[in-house]
């Protein structure tokens, strides 16, 4: 398939769904050889008009997206979370790669179920997690060495959407599978504090992860601030690293051993501040342009559905242990102003 036009599809052309189609049109508009053939939604007037605004054709379901295009390549899929798994294996059986949006499914079970499907059909599927993508944790992950300590902010305004969700799963998900990324080591233990303030589900979470390796990641994630933040900070051994998502920033703090033992107490130690060259891309241009290269050499794609799966399985960690700390401290009466 070397220089093959690779025919894609989006599948739920919602409110992140036209984003991808943006990007595959944008991609097939800087000569990548990809062709966006058709947008799928149930709500067929706005398949039409997605596909009208990216200059492709509408399909009601995949059914007909498939039955008019036998030659589709590759998807994604953004329809609600509780749909993956169905549209997934449909798209899986009939031998199309699929890009399956975050979280990749609504249960363990059915993330199981997907990776199995991805062999059995020997198909391209990758995970959403977008982030991996943002040029400024690209730039990041030849930096890690031994992270031992994060602080994590995921801040957003109020807005009347994914609030079928906790922000656990809407939000800090994200970093939850950036962090992991990063650490290389299990889960020893969660601790976690969450509350619903404008909607009936969390909408602030704050946990701490432990990791077996001792490194300790303390992570906010609110849709109900007044401010939108996106940073992640970490030390490691002599060093300080600090990410800046939106701006796609790195900045790199290094104590200059100057010849000296690493850790001898020094009155005037010297901090060298390093800005590591970040060339800025949207993330989700990077993420497609990814995809379909994967999906053009048949390599393994930079996020698996196996790292899709793992970030799921930690956020409903944290969304158990919070659940065990609201019993605990009986929210529920503490809301019914008991
Ligand atoms: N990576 C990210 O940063 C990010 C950001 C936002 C959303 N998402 C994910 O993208 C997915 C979609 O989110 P959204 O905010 O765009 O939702 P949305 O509700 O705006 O859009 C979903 C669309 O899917 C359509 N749909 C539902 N069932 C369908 C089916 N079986 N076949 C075809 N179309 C169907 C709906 O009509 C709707 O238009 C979710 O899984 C969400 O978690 C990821």
């Amino acid at each position: 398939m070397k220089s093959q036009l690779i025919n894609v599809a989006v599948v739920g052309a919602g409110a992140f769904g036209r984003h991808h189609a943006r990007v595959y049109r944008q991609l097939a508009d800087e000569a990548e050889a990809v062709r966006l053939i058709g947008v799928v939604d149930t709500n067929t007037e706005r398949a039409d008009s997605v596909a009208r605004e990216f200059g492709c054709r509408a399909f009601g379901s995949v059914e007909n997206l498939l039955s008019t295009y036998g030659e589709t390549n590759a998807a994604t899929i953004a329809v609600p979370t509780v749909h993956h798994s169905a549209v997934a294996r449909n798209l899986m059986a009939a031998g199309v790669d699929v890009l399956i949006e975050k979280p990749i499914a609504a249960s363990l079970s059915e993330s199981d179920e997907l990776i199995h499907l991805a062999a059995q059909h020997a198909r391209i599927a990758q995970a959403g997690h977008l982030e991996r993508f943002n040029p400024a944790i690209r730039g990041t992950v030849p930096l890690v060495t031994e992270p031992m300590f994060f602080e994590v902010h995921r801040l957003s305004v109020f807005s009347p959407r994914s609030l079928d969700v906790d922000v656990v799963l809407d939000l800090m998900i994200h970093d939850l599978d950036v962090v992991i990324s990063f650490v290389k080591s299990p889960i020893r233990e969660i601790r976690a504090v969450g509350l619903p303030i404008l909607s009936p589900k969390i909408d602030i979470a704050n946990v701490r992860l432990e990791f077996e390796s001792g490194c300790v990641a303390n992570l906010t994630a609110s849709r109900v601030s007044t401010e939108r933040v996106r940073k992640l900070r970490f030390f490691q051994p002599q060093q300080y690293i600090s990410v800046d998502y939106s701006r796609q920033e790195v900045l790199v703090f290094s104590i200059d051993a100057d010849g000296k033992n690493p850790g001898t107490p020094s009155a005037n130690p010297q901090i060298k501040v390093f800005k590591p060259p970040i060339v800025t891309e949207e993330p989700l241009h990077a993420e497609l342009k990814s995809f379909i290269h994967a999906v053009r050499e048949r390599s393994e794609p930079i996020v698996s559905l196996v790292e899709g799966k793992r970030a799921l399985e930690a956020a409903l960690a944290v969304v158990a242990a919070i659940n065990q700390h609201g019993s605990k401290v009986r929210l529920d009466s503490l809301h019914a102003g008991d």
